[in-house]
């Protein structure tokens, strides 16, 4: 979703913000702007579409300023137009906001403005904050005085990034449940929305607390609360390397990330369970459980929103098999209107990013409704991670596709581990549990030879890349997997897919099922091999076209049912989702590469979402 940059500095501002906008490209946007300072007036680029236009109209030119701001929309109130982008100027025109987040009571407040005759330039919620600052500054040139004044009467998420044409050294930013980072550097100081802006530039950071306001200088920033009371500021060192955010040669980050995944899922276990020795013990970093806690655990609740919620549903099946405790699985946008019930509950919230607006507000409702919440996250200082109890990192690195791959993997495996710890805690070790946890330390390794064999899955794809009806089946854990294959399938192919039940096509979908269609079926699990034969012949005999993804202890027989076969390493059944989620990705992947998609790019997503 929508990015934010600014820079204030010796140099010049624009390099930067242009790369800065470019590096989070990746969030999703429709258009992009920048604004910089120059000795007259603010100058303010900014068009639809992509960020090449505001290069190509910058061209030869020398546009030269020691402090700017920049921003990528991703359209919410009113379309993608030049007038709607950001960066959005006060009347006056001496003060440019670039804004992330929805001003909630923005109709309200263009109402009055309106009456005291403001006019308004676009159709957004954003363009109020810079009127109201511009308005209140009229009778106070004290900018910082201004923006305090008008951040308490907007309602809703914001993270802002200010500049005033009569503060030629001073960015002023904002942050209200909308992330963003000051970036500090020697003689200059950054501001971007997310990491990957800044990692070129420097890797100590400071992420703003929950409602502060920052003045950023050249030398330093000082941060306050909404009140102005000073907060001690926190740096960060960010350990993700340039690199890490770079195509290093691969056509799509998608495939880079794919790739990554056996060094991801060994870099998330191997700080928490010992690798090479016969030790069966969980290190869970320094997340304790009191005697007491564990005796009243009733149940896990598990909230999340896309991909991170496929996990969950992969994790019930996991958590309520070795652990017997009952697994709710909930939407995030779902949760908070179902009026949970979350006594005596552990409630486990999944998220990449860490800021996705409806799991942070799940988050809440929890707390708030008296649960202990332990959060996956793969972000470090995300907001769904400073504000849980307890949070358990995956170390996947920076993932810029915005389909999910390594982040997937890494959450998966992180709830195995949560799940091992509490077994171990609650004395629940049985003869499977050792089992399990020797082949979760194989799990790398088996990632990695699936990884080897991508070549047999393009060729597969470009067998069934025309397909426009796809289902996805299995039972139980396969099941699970299903949804995600179905939208790696969807998010960047745009093929209609379905994930389904294999027991529950008799129930009426399979009415759907004719020689147009192709079937994935999952088959990984020993003791249900035979009902997926028998699901599979049903939908054979209608006439569509059969992939089997399966493990090799499952493979025998598949063969005479389905036109191909794509085979996985053999491991605990309840492990396999680590597996068989490997080839549904590259599956997507190919499919969406035949049919000329924006892969990294898919079209109306992002990778972020930070709005309800
Ligand atoms: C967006 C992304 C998905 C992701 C979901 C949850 O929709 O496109 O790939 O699974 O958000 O994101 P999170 O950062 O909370 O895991």
């Amino acid at each position: 979703m929508c990015g934010i940059v600014g820079y204030v500095g010796a140099k010049n501002a624009v390099p930067f913000l242009l790369q800065g906008l470019s590096k989070l490209e990746y969030r999703g946007y429709d258009s992009a702007g920048i604004a910089v300072r120059t000795n007259d007036s603010i100058e303010i680029i900014k068009k639809r579409g992509s960020i090449q236009n505001i290069k190509d109209i910058i061209g030869a030119r020398e546009l030269n300023s020691r402090i700017g701001i920049g921003h990528t929309r991703w359209a919410t109130h009113g379309n993608p137009t030049d007038e709607n982008s950001h960066p959005h100027v006060s009347s006056c025109g001496r003060i440019a906001v670039v804004h992330n987040g929805i001003i909630e009571n923005y109709i309200e407040l263009k109402e009055k403005l309106t009456e005291l005759d403001i006019k308004f330039n676009s159709e957004t919620d954003s363009e109020v904050v810079a009127q109201y600052i511009g308005y209140l500054y009229k009778t106070n040139k004290n900018i910082f005085e201004c923006i305090l004044e008008t951040v308490k009467v907007l309602q809703g998420s914001f993270a802002l990034c200010i500049i005033c044409q009569d503060c030629p050294e001073k960015l002023i930013v904002v942050k209200k449940d909308s992330p963003l980072i000051i970036g500090v550097s020697e003689g200059e100081n950054y501001v971007a929305s997310d990491v990957p802006a800044l990692l070129s530039y420097t890797n100590k950071v400071c992420r703003l607390p929950e409602k502060s306001v920052a003045i950023v200088t050249a030398d330093e920033f000082k941060l306050y609360d909404f009140d102005k009371n000073v907060i001690e500021k926190k740096l960060d060192l960010v350990n993700w390397s340039v690199d890490s955010a770079e195509k290093s040669g691969y056509e799509h980050f998608m495939m880079k990330e794919i790739m990554e995944q056996a060094t991801a899922v060994k870099s998330t276990i191997s700080p928490r369970i010992n690798l090479d020795l016969n030790n069966n013990l969980v290190k869970l970093d320094n997340i304790t459980f009191s005697e007491e806690y564990l005796k009243n655990l009733e149940k896990i609740c598990i909230v999340a929103c896309g991909s991170a919620y496929h996990v969950g549903c992969v994790a019930k099946y996991f958590i309520e098999e070795i652990l017997r405790i009952p697994v709710e699985i909930d939407l995030a946008s779902e949760f908070r209107y179902r009026n949970p019930i979350v006594k005596n509950s552990l409630v486990v919230v999944i998220s990449q990013s860490g800021e996705t607006a409806d799991s942070l507000a799940a988050l809440r409702e929890a707390k708030k409704l008296g649960a202990r919440v332990i959060s996956i996250v793969n972000v470090f200082g995300s907001s769904i991670a400073t504000e849980s109890d307890d949070v358990l990192y995956t170390y996947a690195g920076p993932e810029i596709a915005v389909a999910t791959t390594k982040a997937y993997s890494t959450q998966l495996v992180s709830a195995y581990l949560l799940t091992l710890k509490l077994c171990e805690l609650l004395q629940k070790r049985t003869l499977n549990y050792d089992k399990i946890m020797q082949d979760i330390k194989k799990l790398p390794e088996k990632i990695e030879k699936i990884l080897e064999n991508k070549n047999s899955i393009h060729d597969i794809a470009k067998k069934y890349y025309n397909y426009e009806k796809v289902f996805f089946i299995g039972r139980n854990i396969d099941y699970a997997v299903c949804m995600e294959g179905s939208l790696k399938l969807k998010e960047i192919s745009y093929v209609h897919s379905e994930a389904y039940a294999a027991g529950e096509l008799k129930h009426g979908t399979i009415s759907l099922i004719d020689d147009n269609t192709l079937v994935i079926a999952l088959a990984t699990q020993t003791k249900l091999v035979d009902k997926m034969i028998s699901n599979v012949r049903e939908v054979r005999a209608r006439g569509a076209r059969v992939l089997f993804v399966a493990s090799e202890n499952c493979q025998e027989k598949l063969h005479e049912v389905a036109e191909d076969v794509i085979v996985i390493p053999e491991i605990s059944d309840l492990l396999s989702a680590s597996l068989s989620v490997i080839p549904l990705q590259f599956f997507a992947y190919y499919i969406a590469l035949y049919r000329g998609c924006n892969i990294d790019k898919p079209k109306n997503l992002a990778k972020s979402v930070t709005v309800e």
